[in-house]
């Protein structure tokens, strides 16, 4: 089982990823959260990717195809996978292909650009699991730590208003046209993502159950 998931920065595939691998056991996989790891450890891609990712940019394709696959090869992958956040744009889908991946369904998370502002800006990550709340819709129960791990909630740096706005803009640029690509290949599924995150599961529980993936 392999699932794309695709959107705009906070349509919820982070969310939706962790849903999806409660659900069915596959592995959630987030290029931006390998690549922040590997910024946080000064890994020499780390390095070269931070003035990017802090920009609201693209990472250069190769460094990220490059990281993708090592973490593919990882034993956990084995019984299938949920892509968040890769690919990014045409390139990276052929190269996707070009790996020699099938994927069974892609899931298109629709979200207004308002919407995204306010919750990219009201989001709180975990400094040390990267676990993630919503000031609003997803409080953490024990305030400013994690539920999970009694890490410090933080801002991302890219959830500056000024750098959303220029993460969607790559987004309706680079990435939107990867729904013209996978609704080619009959891979396409498009949902809504509701007010709640509840509402939003449930939308990928019924793609998932019609799917049957
Ligand atoms: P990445 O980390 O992938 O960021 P993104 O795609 O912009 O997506 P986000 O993580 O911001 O949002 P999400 O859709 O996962 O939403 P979430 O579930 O957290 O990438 C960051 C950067 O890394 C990129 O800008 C780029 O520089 C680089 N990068 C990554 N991959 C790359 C690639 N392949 N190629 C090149 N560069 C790459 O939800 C957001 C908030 O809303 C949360 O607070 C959540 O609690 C809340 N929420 C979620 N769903 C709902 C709902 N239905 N109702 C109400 N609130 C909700």
């Amino acid at each position: 089982m392999r699932i794309i998931l695709l959107g705009a920065p906070g349509a919820g595939k982070g969310t939706q990823a962790q849903f999806i691998s409660e659900k069915t056991g596959a592995t959630p996989i987030s290029t931006g959260k390998i690549i922040r790891a590997a910024v946080k450890n000064g890994t020499p891609a780390g390095l070269a990717a931070k003035e990017y990712i802090d920009a609201g940019r693209l990472v250069p394709d190769e460094m990220v195809i490059e990281m993708l696959k090592e973490r593919l090869c990882e034993d956990d992958c084995k019984d299938g996978y949920i892509l968040d956040g890769f690919p990014r744009n045409i390139s990276q889908a052929l190269a996707l292909e070009k790996m020699g991946i099938e994927v069974d369904i892609v899931i298109d998370i629709l979200v207004f650009d308002s919407d995204v502002v306010e919750r990219l800006c009201g989001r709180r990550v975990c400094n040390n699991c990267g676990a993630t709340y919503h000031v609003e819709t997803k409080p953490s129960l024990k305030g400013k730590l994690c539920e999970l791990c009694d890490g410090t909630l933080i801002t991302r740096e890219d959830d500056k208003p000024e750098i959303v706005l220029e993460r969607l803009r790559v987004y309706h640029a680079e990435t939107e046209p990867l729904i013209r690509h996978y609704n080619a290949q009959i891979k396409l599924r498009t949902m809504r993502s509701f007010p709640t995150i509840e509402d939003t599961a449930n939308g990928v529980l019924a793609i998932l159950g019609e799917s049957a993936v």
